[in-house]
């Protein structure tokens, strides 16, 4: 059975102002009911493919995890509580030793970003099933999404030669090009959106992490040894995690294994990293608008409101975005939703 590893620890920045650092998108309920971890949970739940979940996650969020996943029942193998944050290399890296420790030496992870939006119909499966049997035999797999627009939100993979049916080698990596070259490569094919998700086997990303990435592996291997275990959380030892670089596994791993294989996919896939996004898988009334929470809207199209709490009326606008938590308010055009994570750092930044 495959072990799924969710990736918890990230902070959202280019939906604020209703993901916030003390409550990051994937804990929010953006597509219905449940949150999009919840949701991702849900997506791994069949005991038939899957064995208990490891969760790796900050510290911070320890009790959103804890309890949104008691909320749906799942079966947990570990919550790994990072005590800084040091990006998906480290992340992955410690998740791979804790499942060889105390799970399976031959573990195989099936990684998965905790927040996106994916239609798990039976090409998801097929594919799924292609890329364990390339991860059995010791491929790092990562799966790329059919593109369907010039998305400037995502990294860009561009296929190489089918070693087998449904199985890509790697040409190149593009991380999240400006529009120009998103739609260059769009134009000229071959070309598919980095998912973030993939399956490989622990052993086999740990050694080549062990070689591409050497602090990584040392830092997330004295983490994983020196943990602090607390029920289901396993606090990975601060000094030991420190070590690590802030370094994301596509630029630390996948960019220069020669072990990577690249599943083409064609089902619906959505990271919801930005508002525009949201608003695409959203259900839309007659004139195109997505409102959720009090609002009032007169001739206005193509546009999203949220509130959380007061009463917006929109008049006379046409691709804007209104969002509005508790304390705080964007204005924007939706269609330049990207431009929320700058000026998100720039806030940040001021004294
Ligand atoms: N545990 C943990 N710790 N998780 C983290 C950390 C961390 O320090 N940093 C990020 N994550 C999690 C996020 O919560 C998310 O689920 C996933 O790792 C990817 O991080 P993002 O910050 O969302 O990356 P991105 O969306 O900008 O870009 C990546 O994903 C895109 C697809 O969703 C890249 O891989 C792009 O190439 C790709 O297209
Ligand atoms: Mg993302």
């Amino acid at each position: 059975r495959m072990i799924p590893v969710i990736l918890a620890g990230g902070q959202g920045t280019r939906l604020w102002p209703m993901s916030r650092a003390a409550r990051p998108k994937q804990f929010l309920p953006l597509t219905g009911e449940r949150s999009l971890f919840q949701e991702t949970l849900a997506r791994v739940s069949d005991p038939a493919r899957y064995g208990p979940a490891i969760i790796v996650t900050n510290a911070d969020y320890r009790f959103l995890v804890a309890e949104q996943a008691q909320e749906v029942g799942a079966a947990l193998a570990g919550v790994l509580l990072e005590p800084v944050a040091r990006n998906t290399t480290a992340a992955i890296a410690a998740a791979a030793f804790h499942a060889i420790r105390t799970i399976v030496p031959d573990a195989l992870l099936h990684v998965l970003p905790s927040d996106h939006a994916v239609m798990t119909d039976e090409n998801y499966w097929a594919t799924l099933e292609i890329a364990r049997k390339a991860a059995v035999s010791g491929r790092l797999v990562t799966f790329g999404i059919t593109p369907t627009g010039p998305e400037t939100g995502y990294g860009y993979i561009e296929a190489g030669t089918e070693a087998a049916p449904g199985l890509c080698a790697v040409a190149r990596f593009v991380e999240k090009p400006d529009r120009e070259r998103a739609e260059a490569m769009l134009a000229k094919g071959g070309y598919y959106w980095n998912s973030g998700m993939f399956l490989l086997g622990a052993r086999a990303f740990l050694e080549e992490c062990a070689a591409l990435s050497p602090e990584s592996h040392a830092a997330a291997e004295a983490a994983v040894r020196d943990a602090r275990v607390d029920l289901d959380f396993v606090r990975l030892d601060e000094a030991g995690f420190a070590g690590a670089p802030n370094i994301s596994v596509d630029y630390a791993i996948f960019e220069k294994t020669a072990k990577v294989s690249l599943v083409p996919v064609a089902y619906s896939w959505s990271d919801l990293g930005s508002w525009d996004a949201v608003w695409k898988v959203s259900d839309k009334d007659g004139a195109g608008n997505v409102a959720w929470g009090p609002a009032t809207l007169s001739d206005t199209r193509n546009s999203l409101i949220v509130s959380e709490k007061a009463h917006v009326a929109v008049d006379g606008m046409e691709d804007i975005a209104v969002i509005a938590s508790e304390d705080a308010v964007y204005i924007g055009r939706l269609s330049a939703a990207q431009r929320v994570g700058p000026m998100v750092k720039a806030l940040k930044a001021r004294p």
